[in-house]
């Protein structure tokens, strides 16, 4: 019962995380960030790709978490 206990817990913050990676996005796309300090372009486009990679895996990790767990039953 513990055991399904955690997993249940786990799930939960799972959901939660991705529903707050939601609302992050979309606050994201609605208000733009200040301009970036001066760089070189080579950081700007690094950090650029970072990021992106970032919000990438906010939905990728608990989509297959969710996606594993339906598989399984
Ligand atoms: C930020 C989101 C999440 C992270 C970082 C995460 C991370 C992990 C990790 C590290 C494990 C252990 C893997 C192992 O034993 O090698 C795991 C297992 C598991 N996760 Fe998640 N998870 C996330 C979201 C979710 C969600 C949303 C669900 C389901 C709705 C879920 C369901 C499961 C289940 C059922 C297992 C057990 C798999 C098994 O050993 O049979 N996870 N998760």
């Amino acid at each position: 019962p513990r055991r399904l206990q955690l997993y249940n817990w786990h799930k939960w913050a799972g959901v939660a995380i991705l529903a707050l990676s939601a609302l992050r996005l979309l606050w994201r796309l609605l208000r733009r960030p200040p301009p970036p300090a001066p760089a070189p372009r080579w950081q700007l486009a690094a950090a650029h790709v970072t990021h992106a990679l970032l919000y990438l895996l906010f939905f990728a990790v608990p989509l297959a978490g969710w996606a594993y767990s339906s598989a399984a039953g």
